[in-house]
C-alpha cells in the first residue's frame, strides 16, 4: 500500500488534474432513455463527462440538466458543443464532432464560438487547443487527443502495424451480423488480446489515462480469477460477438477516429439538429463535485445520473466522500427520484447501508440494460427509485 499506493493517486490526479480526459461519452445513452423516462417535468443532475449523453437526454424534453464535473476541460467541451449547435449550421457541427477534423476551425472558433462560450476558462481553454481537430499532425482528430484518446491513437497504431490484425478488425467492425462479427472476432481474439496488450491494460497509467483510477481497478479484477485482463476480455467478448456492430457508435469510434452519419451519437444527427439548437439552453454546467453542486444548489431533482464515479469513491478511505454525497442526493431529490449508475463491480458492495433502505433498485431494467448496452465495459447497471 504505502508509497505505491500514493505514487497511483498521483499519477491518477495529475492526469486528470491538467487533461482532457473524455473525448466522448462512454455510456449508452439508449438504455438510459429507457431506464429513466425523463418527461418536461425532469430535472435532472448528471456528470458530465464529454456531454454527449446530456444532449441526448434533451430529444426527451425535460425541464433542466444540470452538468456537474470536478475537471472543467469536461464541461468546456459540452460549452463547445453547445455553441456549434447554437451558433453553426449541421455541416460545422459534424467537421468538429463528427469528423474530429475542421480545417476551418480557427475561423469558426473566433467568429462563431468564442464570443459565445460561457465562461473564460472554455474560451482559454479552446483557443490553446484548436489544434486537436486539425488537419496536420500525427494524430488528425479531435478522437485522438485526450488521455483516453491518446491512448486509443496508440492501440490502434499497433494494431494497424499487423496485417492481420488490422484486417480482421475491419472485417469485424463492418459486419452486417453477429453471426459473421462472431466468426471474425474469434480469429481477431488471440491476435489482439496477446501478451502486450495483456501487460498494457494493467499499467496503472494506462487505466488513469482511460480514466479509471485503482478502486475502480480492484472491483473489476476481483472478478475474475485472472484479473482485469479477465475482465476485459470478458466485456470484449460480450459486445463484440453478442450485439450487433452496425450501430454500435462507441467502438467503431476508437478504431476509425470519427463518426458516420448514419453511425454516431445522436446529438450529430442533423434531424435532430433544430431540436437541441432550441433546447440547448434548458442545460446548466457546473465545475466542482457533485456534493458542492447539492450543497450549493439545493432542489428538488426528479433524476440522478451517476455514470460510474461511484466506484471512484468506493475505497474505504473515501466513504465519508460516498456517504455525503448520498445524504446529499435525499435531501435534494423529489419524491419517487430516480437514480442511474453503473459500476465495474457484479454487486456494489460500497454503497452505505442507508442506501439499500430507501432505495428501490430495479433488477429486472438493469439486467435488460446489461444485456443491450453498447459500451458494454461496466460489471453492473443500478436503476432505482427513491
Ligand atoms: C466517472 S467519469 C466516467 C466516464 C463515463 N463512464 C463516461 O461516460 O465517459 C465521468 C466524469 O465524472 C467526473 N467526476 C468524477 N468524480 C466526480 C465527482 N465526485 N463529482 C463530479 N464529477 C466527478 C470526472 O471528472 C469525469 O469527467
Amino acid at each position: 500500500m504505502g508509497i505505491a499506493h500514493t505514487i497511483n493517486e498521483k499519477v491518477f490526479r495529475q492526469i486528470h488534474g491538467n487533461s482532457l480526459v473524455y473525448n466522448t461519452c462512454w455510456e449508452d445513452p439508449r438504455c438510459d432513455r429507457r431506464l429513466l423516462g425523463l418527461n418536461e417535468n425532469s430535472r435532472v443532475v448528471m456528470l458530465t463527462s464529454a456531454g454527449c449523453n446530456a444532449l441526448d437526454y434533451l430529444l426527451d424534453g425535460p425541464a433542466e440538466v444540470h452538468c456537474v464535473d470536478i475537471n472543467p476541460r469536461q464541461n468546456a467541451l459540452l460549452h463547445l458543443k453547445i455553441a456549434l449547435l447554437q451558433h453553426t449550421d449541421h455541416a460545422t457541427l459534424f467537421q468538429f464532432m463528427g469528423h474530429g477534423v475542421a480545417p476551418q476551425a480557427r475561423d469558426v472558433f473566433h467568429e462563431a464560438i468564442r464570443p459565445r462560450l460561457p465562461d473564460l476558462y472554455s474560451a482559454n481553454f479552446w483557443e490553446r487547443n484548436l489544434h486537436y481537430f486539425s488537419t496536420k499532425g500525427l494524430r488528425k482528430s479531435f478522437y485522438w487527443h485526450g488521455s483516453s484518446g491518446t491512448v486509443a491513437w496508440i492501440i490502434r497504431k499497433w494494431l494497424l502495424s499487423r496485417p492481420e490484425a488490422a484486417r480482421l478488425t475491419h472485417r469485424l467492425l463492418e459486419s452486417q451480423s453477429v453471426e459473421e462479427q462472431l466468426e471474425w472476432y474469434e480469429q481477431l481474439e488471440p491476435l489482439f488480446l496477446n501478451r502486450f496488450v495483456q501487460w498494457l491494460v494493467q499499467q496503472h497509467l494506462v487505466q488513469s489515462m482511460l480514466g479509471v483510477p485503482k478502486s475502480q481497478q480492484h472491483l473489476a479484477a476481483a472478478i475474475f480469477p485472472d484479473g482485469l485482463f479477465g475482465y476485459i476480455r470478458q466485456c470484449l467478448r460480450h459486445v463484440f460477438t453478442r450485439l450487433p456492430m452496425s450501430d454500435n457508435y462507441f467502438w467503431k469510434l476508437y478504431f476509425f477516429g470519427r463518426y458516420e452519419l448514419d453511425c454516431c451519437p445522436n446529438y450529430l444527427r442533423p434531424e435532430h439538429f433544430a431540436t437541441l439548437a432550441g433546447r440547448a439552453d434548458r442545460i446548466g454546467t457546473h465545475n466542482g463535485s457533485l456534493s458542492d453542486f447539492l450543497s450549493k444548489h439545493p432542489g428538488q431533482y426528479t433524476h440522478f445520473v451517476l455514470l460510474d464515479h461511484q466506484d471512484w469513491l468506493a475505497a474505504r478511505r473515501r466513504r465519508p466522500a460516498l456517504e455525503e454525497e448520498w445524504r446529499l442526493i435525499f435531501e435534494n431529490a423529489a419524491p419517487g427520484a430516480k437514480v442511474l449508475f453503473r459500476t465495474a463491480s457484479f454487486e456494489p458492495n460500497f454503497l452505505p447501508a442507508f442506501v439499500r433502505e430507501r432505495v428501490r433498485f430495479d433488477l429486472d431494467a438493469a439486467a435488460w440494460s446489461q444485456a443491450n448496452d453498447r459500451v458494454g465495459t461496466y460489471a453492473g447497471t443500478w436503476v432505482g427509485t427513491m
